[in-house]
């Protein structure tokens, strides 16, 4: 049912993903974000509830992210994912990972969790990100070990982060995770300079990160200055509800005529579907993504299983079929040569 409701969502004009804001509170204070703070409360569970059965039943949502803020502050997030679950949604949870416990993973494994993100940006810890290897290495054993649910990393590229990026994917593929990279971007816009550029080429032709291709495929583009158009559905397909239940076009970016959650409409989410002024040099990639599949969904998949072929025998697939604790450890990273020939 599920599969078969998403694959309607590619090509009907109702709402596919979701990211839900379940607490704007965060236990870390990383020097690239702005969605976050050290004193908000978590958002109430009956409200969240209400604003998910919205989400599904009125507007279409078959993909909900919980995030924040830090997901894991809220007391109720085993339950809130249980929800979703039982509402028909893939449920994913993007987090820095460092609330993880067995005895959360163990709730998130009976609530039916389907995949987590952990953003890892480097290996060693900085003022800049706390948000590295070092301090995480025995939550991803336990993770492994534990986890019934997907489990995928993603490391933001920018100035602070490029010194260990080769480093940390490596470590990270031979642990088995699959990996994904963002780049940073400033309130939304993208700087993509040549040390990026470097790094974004490296990734793109060693890993199996197929479902990110045609999004790379656009920042390459762009790189080139080449013309790479794309149409941004935020508040159309892809729909952030932060804290106060306000939906945005992306985490960055407010919509023309703001709303409350309960309060929209399909017809509000068609009279979204237009061309945003902040589309040229755009870095928020859930939107991209989202708005990539849902514009041509044949020739994405054909463009990731393109991929797939091209990067065959290296690196852990991202997206991957299986729960992280079926996944094979991989050779150590020693072994690999960074930047080993395409
Ligand atoms: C806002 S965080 C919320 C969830 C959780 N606290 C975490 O860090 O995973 C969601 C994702 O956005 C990424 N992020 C935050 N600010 C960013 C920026 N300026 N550029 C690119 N990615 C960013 C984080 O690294 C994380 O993967
Ligand atoms: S952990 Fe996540 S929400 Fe918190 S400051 Fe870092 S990126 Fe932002
Ligand atoms: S183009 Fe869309 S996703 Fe990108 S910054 Fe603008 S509103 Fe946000």
């Amino acid at each position: 049912m599920r599969k078969l409701a998403t694959l309607k969502r590619l090509f009907d004009d109702r709402a596919l993903y979701c990211q839900l804001v379940v607490t704007r509170r965060c236990n870390l204070a990383c020097g690239y974000c702005n969605e976050y703070d050290s004193f908000s409360k978590p958002v109430d569970y009956d409200e969240l509830v209400r604003r998910m059965d919205h989400l599904v039943d009125r507007l279409g949502v078959t993909i909900m992210d919980f995030l924040g803020g830090e997901p894991l502050l809220h007391p109720r997030i085993a339950e809130l994912v249980r929800h979703a679950h039982e509402r028909g949604c893939w449920t994913n949870i993007i987090t820095n990972g460092l609330l993880l416990s067995d005895a959360l993973v163990d709730a998130l494994n009976d609530a039916g969790l389907d995949s987590m993100c952990v953003s890892i940006d480097r290996v060693e810890p900085t003022e800049f990100t706390h948000k590295a290897l070092r301090p995480l290495r025995k939550k991803l054993a336990r993770l492994r070990e534990r986890a019934r649910f997907q489990v995928e990393c993603n490391a933001v590229l920018c100035e602070e982060t490029l010194d260990e990026f080769e480093p940390l994917v490596l470590e990270l593929e031979a642990l088995g995770f699959p990996v994904r990279c963002g780049v940073r971007h400033y309130e939304g816009r993208l700087d993509l300079n040549e040390a990026v550029r470097e790094k974004l080429d490296w990734f793109h032709s060693h890993f199996r990160h197929w479902r990110i291709a045609p999004m790379m495929d656009l920042h390459m583009a762009r790189i080139e200055g080449k013309e790479a158009p794309w149409k941004c559905t935020g508040g159309y397909k892809f729909l952030y509800v932060d804290e106060f239940g306000t939906v945005k076009a992306c985490s960055q970016v407010a919509l023309r005529k703001p709303k409350h959650v309960l309060d929209m409409t399909p017809s509000d989410l068609k009279a979204n579907d237009h061309h945003k002024p902040c589309e040229k040099d755009c870095g928020v990639s859930c939107v991209i993504q989202t708005s990539l599949i849902t514009a041509d969904p044949v020739g994405y998949v054909l463009r990731c299983a393109r991929h797939l072929l091209e990067t065959r025998g290296r690196g852990v697939a991202y997206g991957g079929w299986f729960p992280v604790s079926e996944l094979r450890y991989r050779r150590a990273p020693a072994e690999r040569e960074v930047g080993a020939g395409v």
